[in-house]
């Protein structure tokens, strides 16, 4: 699916690559995003799961309201496509209880990026990996980012901003 691009969110060849993911890694259909903002990399990935769980804020995220209206534009691009397969999370990740997800192909980390939100949500995100299932990382470049990945065995992807975490079997 093609996206324009607008700033704070991913660019179509690294939409692209995570959706190449969830087909790569392809066994119970199951994905999770940490992160949905406009829905970009959601509506990517609902094109090719079966299910997608997307979690944001309960405001929408404070401090994109320049792009994004609190409480109502979350998501709008996903929900503008009548997507079934996507189920909206909204809760701060730091909250968020894992354990109701199934077992997931693929987790999409991208949310907030400091280091302690980081390592939350990329536990959390490897916690409900199936075994030998990938996490991606996005902004691996940003210092708090690489903070955490340098403390896991990880892959940077050539030409796009995530690093691949591999769950082993
Ligand atoms: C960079 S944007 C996500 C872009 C999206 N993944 C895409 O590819 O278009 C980051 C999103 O993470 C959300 N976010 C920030 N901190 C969060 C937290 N603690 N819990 C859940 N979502 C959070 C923000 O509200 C924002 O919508």
């Amino acid at each position: 699916m093609k996206v324009a691009n607008h700033n704070n969110t991913g660019k179509q060849v690294e939409r692209d690559y995570a959706a190449s993911q969830a087909v790569e890694f392809r066994e119970t259909g199951n994905v999770f995003e940490f992160g949905t903002y406009h829905g970009y990399t959601t509506a990517c990935l609902a094109e090719v799961a079966d299910h997608v769980w997307t979690l944001d804020l309960p405001n929408g995220g404070e401090g994109l309201s320049l792009e994004i209206a609190a409480g109502k534009d979350l998501g709008h691009f996903y929900k503008f496509h009548k997507f079934a397969n996507i189920t909206q999370l909204q809760e701060d990740s730091m909250t968020f209880d894992p354990s109701d997800i199934p077992p997931c192909d693929l987790v999409v980390v991208d949310a907030n990026h400091d280091y302690e939100h980081t390592k939350n949500d990329c536990d959390k995100a490897l916690s409900m990996l199936r075994a030998g299932g990938c996490l991606l990382v996005h902004d691996a470049h940003y210092p708090s980012v690489a903070k955490y990945l340098a403390e896991h065995d990880h892959e940077l992807i050539p030409n796009t901003r995530y690093a691949k975490i591999l769950l082993s079997n």
